[in-house]
């Protein structure tokens, strides 16, 4: 009855001979035990195996998307198997040079980028600057005027095609804070701004064109709609974002990045696009190499429903509180077991609105005190999450060959006041 699929759970999960989960061969409720929970678990390999596969299908020059995950163990981890690395902030790029990461693996994008990003990006030598806007042209003209070295740059285009999920849409005009739109002929000024400028190395362009786009003809259609544009400009660059979707719960699929480069790439063939064509796959790399772990601390039986609270919530993730987004939970002691039950899994904190699966399936069983884990909880819930209530931000391990290595600690009390200077 309804038991979690195995699809769900990252590549090295294993059931051992008493139903308990293993991950990259380390028992998770162990892992729980020595760390505490909430808890980020990421299967090594599985991450190692998703930048793999995209190297392979994309070639040099594929990158990493760090908003989805990003801390300094994931950031050297993307750049051994090959990857370069999207960073949006100069945050993002603060963290990837501190890893190590070649400044020449690293593209900078971001729609309101400071002169002190911009400049900083520039003093690192970034492989690329993803122009967005004809201010951030004015930033870089200063910049280079006051003597630093003229970035590489793509020119982010707007193409009016918007994908969710399984549809798109096409707006014809651009409505988004987000680079140059086609339609209006704002790209067109700004590839000939880019292309004239003493201070800019034009080598392409870039579009993203949505998240968790589970149609891969999105991404063809939004090919066909920029493919005259990039054909009459010839240059040797095409960056077609990221957006991959992944599947979050029971009866989802989503295509492999393999099906998506294999489409992407026939898609450019076909309409006669030259350019090297790469992307940057953000949630298709982290999103289910990690499993989140959670202590069970209260369960109220309503008329209702019953809730049950664990030790974490939107603070570890809010993309439920945000965007209504499905998840599975499951008790890693019996990861087999049926899940005949229906509760509601909410979190500590002070918000009604604090779910975490909003109608999950569960053991009949589960108890207080219970370790309850949420499987493909590895994108955008550790990157967008919060201390709100001054709830402790979770420790992050990496899993692999039967060890467990804290790759971010959990936040301690004294890190709550350590910016307090008054
Ligand atoms: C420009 C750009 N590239 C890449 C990504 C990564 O997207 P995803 O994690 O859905 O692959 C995003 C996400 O918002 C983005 O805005």
């Amino acid at each position: 009855m309804n038991p979690l699929p195995a699809a769900l759970l990252p590549d090295t999960a294993e059931v051992d001979g008493t139903g308990r989960l293993r991950i990259g061969g380390c028992d998770v409720i162990e892992l729980a035990a020595t760390h505490g929970t909430p808890l980020f678990v990421y299967d090594e390999a599985h991450l190692r195996n998703r930048c793999r596969e995209t190297v392979a299908a994309f070639g040099d020059g594929v990158a990493y998307a760090t908003k989805a995950f990003l801390c300094a163990a994931m950031a050297r981890l993307a750049a051994e198997e090959g990857m370069h690395l999207d960073v949006a902030t100069g945050g993002e790029l603060h963290v990837a040079l501190a890893a190590g990461v070649p400044p020449q693996r690293l593209v900078l994008h971001g729609n309101n980028k400071s002169l002190a990003e911009l400049g900083a990006a520039l003093d690192a030598g970034v492989g690329r600057i993803v122009v967005d806007s004809f201010d951030e042209m004015d930033r870089i003209d200063r910049l280079v005027a006051a003597g630093r070295p003229a970035p590489e740059v793509l020119i982010r285009v707007t193409p009016g095609v918007e994908a969710h999920t399984h549809e798109y849409l096409q707006t014809g005009v651009a409505d988004s804070k987000f680079g140059f739109g086609l339609a209006a002929g704002a790209a067109e000024a700004a590839v000939r701004r880019a292309a004239d400028s003493g201070t800019m190395h034009l080598m392409g362009l870039h579009a993203h064109i949505g998240s968790q786009v589970f149609t891969v003809d999105s991404f063809r259609f939004a090919i066909e709609v920029l493919a005259p544009f990039v054909v009459r400009h010839g240059l040797p660059e095409l960056s077609i974002g990221g957006g991959l979707g992944v599947a979050y719960v029971t009866g989802e699929s989503a295509p492999t990045i393999i099906e998506w480069a294999d489409v992407v790439r026939t898609a450019c063939r076909d309409a006669g696009i030259a350019a090297r064509v790469t992307a940057e796959p953000g949630r298709a790399i982290v999103a289910a190499a990690a499993v989140t772990l959670y202590t069970v601390g209260t369960i109220k039986e309503l008329p209702t429903r019953t809730y049950v609270a664990v030790d974490g919530g939107m603070s570890d993730n809010p993309r439920p509180v945000l965007y209504g987004s499905g998840y599975e939970a499951f008790l890693p002691r019996a990861v087999e077991a049926a899940r005949p039950r229906r509760v509601r899994i909410v979190g500590k904190h002070c918000e009604s609105g604090d779910v975490i699966v909003a109608n999950a399936a569960v053991p009949d069983d589960i108890a207080v005190g219970d370790v309850l884990a949420t499987p493909v909880t590895g994108a955008y819930g550790h990157s967008m999450g919060s201390n709100y209530n001054m709830v402790l931000r979770p420790a992050v391990v990496f899993v692999a060959d039967g060890n467990a290595r804290l790759v971010v600690r959990r936040e301690t009390l004294g890190d709550l006041t350590a910016r307090d200077i008054g």
